[in-house]
């Protein structure tokens, strides 16, 4: 499928559909930019006659005979103009594709001046567009005999703008809706492989892929040997189990270009490409959803492919840890003591909290680029889960101004971050008195502790920790991976070079 844009109204191409926009408190009007006025009465009367202003969202698909070059037009209730929003603008948007992936409408014209509405930020009208169309437009059937079902059927979007001057932001919206959306795909694709596919290994040479792809990405891949010699027991112990390898990604973008920010970003995954929770074994309903605990990492590789793609002037560095945590003779157990990157000592009191034992050496590693901000990613408490359900995910910081940057970048692309507190008070419920710390603590408060786990490595620098139990995946007959915080942390890159 392909997106066009273009003046209007340039070439009309056959088997084609015109979308228009319809508000329950306007006039059709507007209408007679492409229909003559003596017809506007005809459309008038069999909108009314099916209903059109029953409901928000429903459709009326007619066939034109109204001597226009569309052959169809489907006008759409759009509720109130008075009210019309970004967010409405979002939800017209899915009911159009989800209705047109039941047609056979192969060409569609839309301009968004025909939704005669007051949304006049063409920007993320064209953002808001690509981001739903490519979201209904997903499906996942590399392991289906049947493949290309429930996709849509349109061979091109052909997007008018009415005024030249509007054109130039108009492509660059529609270019980065695009380059975001090809970063979620991939993200969602890796994320949704199942376990048995999608090892460790698998994830790493997914991070090399971009490598290959890119001039200015380069990958090292970490194998367990190299592991060992950085001193990183608490990410191998958590591996130990497992006939599958251990494997650390780093993937290094811009790094020989100049760039905006000296200091790089680092985003750091958590790539568990299966977690049974070890010894503490986790109960066997739903586990099958834990080959969903590598999405943090999943997304750092759409992150960067994405920013690849927009050849943002930033440096970033991802760095991957992908394992899985699996019971058996050379697992570690709850008991056993760990020394981390870092030379503290950790008591290992739930094999199942495996997450922040990764990420501690990930975070330990990372200050060796002197990073002027680090942000994980990661699938980490079932706490954050029962927290905050599917409707956000939980986003701890030390630092505020890095708080408020996440939450203005989230605002723009609705996609819900919520702060969650990383209180000091949070230190006592790891004490252990034979360790350092303990590498869980008690009943309560989970997603915090474990977030408190992590910034004992941090230090002193700027850092963010997102925890996307809730978020990254849908469970029930939709089950999938959802690519949550690739749109945000790429927004959260746009805006930092608006800014500076
Ligand atoms: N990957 C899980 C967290 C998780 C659970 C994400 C369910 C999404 C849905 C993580 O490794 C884990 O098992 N965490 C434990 C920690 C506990 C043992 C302190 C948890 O949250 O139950
Ligand atoms: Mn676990
Ligand atoms: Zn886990």
């Amino acid at each position: 499928m392909k997106v066009l844009t273009c003046i209007v109204q340039k070439k009309i191409y056959k088997n084609n559909c015109k979308i228009f926009g319809i508000y329950t408190d306007d006039n059709l009007n507007h209408l007679s930019k492409i229909i003559k006025k003596k017809y506007i009465y005809d459309i008038k009367r069999t909108l009314k006659k099916n209903n059109l202003n029953n409901n928000f969202g429903k459709i009326i698909l007619i066939y034109n005979n109204f001597k226009t070059a569309y052959e169809r037009f489907l006008f759409i209730n759009c509720g109130k103009k008075k009210i019309f929003s970004q967010n409405l603008f979002r939800k017209i948007i899915k009911k159009i594709f989800v209705y047109l992936k039941n047609c056979n409408v192969k060409n569609i014209y839309i301009n968004f001046s025909d939704f005669n509405s007051n949304l006049n930020n063409i920007y993320w009208n064209g953002r808001n567009f690509i981001d739903i169309m490519k979201n209904i437009n997903y499906s996942f059937n590399n392991y289906k005999s049947n493949k290309n079902k429930n996709i849509l059927k349109i061979k091109k979007i052909i997007i008018q703008i009415k005024n030249k001057k509007y054109l130039k932001i108009f492509k660059k919206s529609i270019y980065h809706g695009l380059s975001i959306a090809k970063g979620i795909k991939l993200t969602k694709d890796i994320s949704n492989t199942p376990p048995n596919i999608c090892t460790p290994k698998y994830l790493s040479l997914a991070a090399l892929k971009l490598n290959q792809i890119y001039k200015s990405i380069t990958t090292k891949i970490f194998n367990e040997n190299d592991l060992k010699k950085l001193g990183m027991n608490a990410f191998l112990s958590v591996s130990q189990g497992s006939i599958n390898k251990a494997y650390m990604s780093i993937i290094n973008y811009n790094k020989n270009v100049n760039t905006i920010n000296k200091k790089p970003f680092v985003l750091i995954g958590k790539g568990v490409t299966f977690d049974s929770g070890g010894i503490s074994i986790k109960p066997s309903f739903y586990m099958d959803e834990m080959k969903y605990d590598m999405c943090g990492a999943a997304s750092i590789i759409g992150v960067i492919d994405s920013i690849a793609r927009l050849k943002l002037p930033i440096n970033v560095i991802g760095i991957l840890g992908s394992c899985e945590n699996m019971p058996g003779g050379k697992a570690y157990r709850p008991g056993d003591i760990i020394k981390t990157m870092s030379g503290k000592t950790v008591e290992v009191l739930n094999t199942d909290a495996e997450g922040r034992l990764i990420l501690c050496d990930m975070l330990t590693y990372s200050q060796k680029f002197n990073p002027s901000v680090i942000i994980d990613v990661a699938t980490l408490t079932g706490s954050c889960k029962s927290i905050l359900g599917n409707a956000a995910s939980g986003v701890f910081s030390n630092n505020k101004s890095l708080l408020k940057e996440l939450n203005d970048a989230s605002k723009k692309i609705n996609e819900k971050v919520w702060n969650l507190p990383n209180f000091k008070i949070y230190k006592k419920y790891l004490q252990s008195n034979i360790a350092d710390f303990s590498n869980v603590g008690g009943k309560y408060s989970g997603a915090s502790i474990a977030s408190y786990f992590l910034s004992f490595f941090v230090k002193k620098y700027k850092w963010a920790h997102l925890d996307i139990a809730g978020t990254a995946w849908k469970t029930g007959k939709n089950k999938g991976a959802t690519g949550v915080s690739v749109k945000l942390l790429c927004q959260y890159f746009l805006n930092y070079l608006k800014n500076n």
